[in-house]
This record gives structure tokens, C-alpha cells and sequence, in this order.
């Protein structure tokens, strides 16, 4: 990063936070300040059997007005319009999302349809909105995707195949909700992959070609937060002042990377999700120290700082040495935390790993990264290491 005049960039981060045990009681209060009279729930049948539905309807009282529920864990086109037809009907004038990223993502678009109306893919692309959307407050069930904060959501078409990527501050929700109550159930597998998904939104953001002085400061708090809370979230579900903590990190390394974007882990994991349905952390968590290696040259400063921020850079150590020591902690961590460090184990093919490859070239991520990656074999060497 330069430090000289060089350096230019744009921050931003609307999104008000609300942190706390009970914090969820202040629903009601947040949606008033935003002038809702008319509220619809928007979450997911898996979040409606753990029963937080209920406290969420309970603060809201007589403002919520409607439940929409029918979120499937890959949402569509479809699913925001069945949406947006009951919000009509109930003339809905404020949104409440409880749920993780689909639910998240879902609510988002259904914003900009009850402001602006037409199709969603109208609106497809970076900043095509001029004005606030519909009033939102997020109350997010994981911590990990950093959507409550973030300027992007993605919308699958089912019926051409293709995804809807929007990407505008005006989709950042009013209000985030950060309760340790709300993610304190949930179980340690997807309690450990998504706190990888974190950790890789933080680890980009400080690596990225566009990274800067604030999205640094964000995402190296969020990594010592990860690296001390995260494995106790796993290990001590209910710990709740260890998933408060994450809660945090994952906000905090969203607004990072909402700003600073992400790169070639990302490009990658979205790859091998979308061929193969590897959960998105997951994904990150195996790929992101062979990006990190593959990466190195460009960048052992930024990496020493990440081996600073988990504690793991002696003082004698050469920028590159506390960067690998970065990596192997991240390696260790994801042991740690009973995630697998392969491909194979998730039953990625190798002889995919091309057409993978192929693919992650034409993902918006990879722009980012620190060292510029021209060709699918360059990729292709990556997933193998991993694989
Ligand atoms: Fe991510």
C-alpha cells in the first residue's frame, strides 16, 4: 500500500449496529426509527423449528404485519418475486431479515423490487441505484458472511441458469442486530465454516490490490477476534461472550471487504461451489492458505501482518517467514476446528480441477487479488496443491 500520495480510495459503512445479549428487543424500536409501520419477517424454514422466529415476532408486536418463509438455501429470481407479491399485498413498508446469507441476500433484492418495482435483473451491476431502498434491519443467524453490512447480493436465475450479482451501497441494510442468542445454537460444523468464511474476508481484505488504512484496521482486529473466539465458539456452542465476539469479527471483516473486496480465494471457492456444492467457508477454509502461498511474492508484508494480528510473527522473523507462519496457523486452526484441509475430502473429482479453473477466471474477485492471475493453468496449479 502506498504511503504517500499515491494512496486514493472511498470508504464507506452505513449500516448501524446494534450489539448485545437481548439486543433483538430493540427491533421494534429500530424499525419505528425508520418510519416502518408495516413489517414482514422474511426467514427460512430451518430458523422458524429453532423458535427465534417467535422472539423476533414478539419484539415487533403489532408492527409485523407478515412471515415469509419459503427460502430454500439457494435462493432465486423466482423467490424474490413470490416475495415481493406478498409484501404488495400486506402493503409492507419495512423489511426484518432473520436468517443467514440466503435469507439476507433474498431481503436485499426484495428491497429494491418494493422501491423501485420492475425485474430484479434491471438492476444487475455495480451502483445502478440512486436513492435509499426500503428500510431493513438484519438480524443475522450465523456469523461469518458479513451481509448484514455488505453493498453486494447474489440472486440465482433458476430458469437461465445464471446468477443476478448486485452490488450497491444502497443494499446495505439500516440496521444490523448482533444478539450472541441468535447464533448460540448452531451447530459446530457450520458454527466453524462459516468463522473460516470470516477469516477469509478478512485475510483478502488485507491483501487486496484495493485495500486501505481503514479496511485494514477492521480486518486485523477481526482476525485476533477469530483467532481467539472461534474455536471456542466450536468447541463451547454456548459460550455466549465467544459468539459475541464473532459476531464482531464476522461484522467487522464484512465492512472490510464490502470495501476492500475479496480475491483469488474467493473467485475460487465460488468455483467449486457452484460445480460441486462445497459450502462456501468450507471452500475458503481449504483453499485460502495455498492462495496465500501462491501469493506471497506479491505481498509477504500484508501476510506478516496477518501472522502479527494472530499472534504467531517473532520478532527476528523476515516478512516472509511470518508469513508462512501465518499460513501454517491458519492451517492449524482449521484442524483445530474439525474442518477438512482438502478438496478430496469433499468430494471434488480432480479431473475437474480445469474446468474449475476455467471458471474462476471469469469471477469479479479475482480482479482483486495481489498477484495478477492471467491464465486457468496458473489457477489449475492452486487447486492441485489443495486437492
Ligand atoms: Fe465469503
Amino acid at each position: 500500500m502506498p504511503h504517500d500520495l499515491e494512496l486514493s480510495f472511498n470508504f464507506l459503512t452505513p449500516t448501524k449496529i446494534v450489539f448485545g445479549l437481548q439486543a433483538t428487543d430493540e427491533v421494534r424500536i429500530e424499525i419505528r426509527a425508520l418510519g416502518g409501520e408495516r413489517t414482514l419477517i422474511v426467514t427460512d424454514q430451518g430458523i422458524i423449528q429453532t423458535g427465534l422466529l417467535e422472539r423476533i415476532k414478539g419484539s415487533l408486536g403489532n408492527l409485523c404485519v407478515g412471515v415469509f418463509s419459503e427460502i430454500p438455501q439457494d435462493t432465486g429470481v423466482h423467490v424474490v418475486n413470490a416475495a415481493a407479491e406478498l409484501a404488495r399485498s400486506l402493503k409492507v413498508d419495512s423489511l426484518v431479515s432473520l436468517g443467514g446469507g440466503s435469507v439476507i441476500d433474498t431481503t436485499k433484492g426484495l428491497a429494491i423490487l418494493l422501491k423501485e418495482g420492475g425485474k430484479l435483473e434491471n438492476y444487475q451491476g455495480f451502483q445502478m441505484l440512486n436513492r435509499p431502498q426500503t428500510p431493513h434491519i438484519c438480524i443475522p443467524t450465523t456469523a461469518g458472511t458479513g451481509s448484514e453490512v455488505t453493498f453486494a447480493a447474489v440472486v440465482k436465475d433458476h430458469a437461465r441458469n445464471q446468477k443476478v450479482l448486485l452490488f450497491d451501497y444502497h443494499l446495505a441494510p439500516n440496521v444490523a442486530i448482533l444478539d450472541p442468542q441468535m447464533v448460540s445454537g448452531l451447530p459446530p460444523r457450520i458454527t466453524a465454516f462459516t468463522g473460516m468464511d470470516a477469516l477469509t474476508h478478512a485475510v483478502e481484505a488485507v491483501h487486496s490490490l484495493q485495500r486501505e488504512p481503514i479496511a485494514d484496521a477492521l480486518a486485523l482486529h477481526a482476525i485476533r477476534l477469530i483467532t481467539t473466539f472461534l474455536p471456542h465458539s466450536v468447541q463451547k456452542g454456548d459460550d455466549l461472550v465467544a459468539r459475541g465476539q464473532m459476531q464482531i469479527a464476522a461484522t467487522m471483516a464484512g465492512m472490510a471487504f464490502t470495501n476492500a473486496m475479496v480475491g483469488l480465494v474467493h473467485a475460487m471457492a465460488h468455483s467449486v461451489g457452484a460445480r460441486f456444492g462445497v459450502p462456501h467457508g468450507v471452500a475458503n477454509a481449504i483453499l485460502l492458505p495455498h492462495c496465500m502461498r501462491y501469493n506471497m511474492g506479491a505481498c509477504p508484508d500484508r501476510y506478516a501482518l496477518v501472522a502479527e494480528a494472530m499472534g504467531v510473527r517473532e520478532s527476528e522473523m523476515s516478512d516472509e517467514k511470518a508469513g508462512e507462519a501465518a499460513v501454517t496457523a491458519i492451517e492449524e486452526l482449521t484442524q483445530r476446528i474439525g474442518l477438512p484441509g482438502r478438496l478430496r475430502e469433499v468430494d471434488v473429482p480432480k479431473k475437474a480441477l480445469k474446468d474449475c479453473a476455467e471458471l474462476s477466471l471469469s469471477d469479479g474477485s479475482i480482479v482483486y487479488n495481489p498477484k495478477p492471475v492471467y491464465e486457468g493453468k496458473e489457477v489449475l496449479k492452486v487447486y492441485e496443491a489443495a486437492w
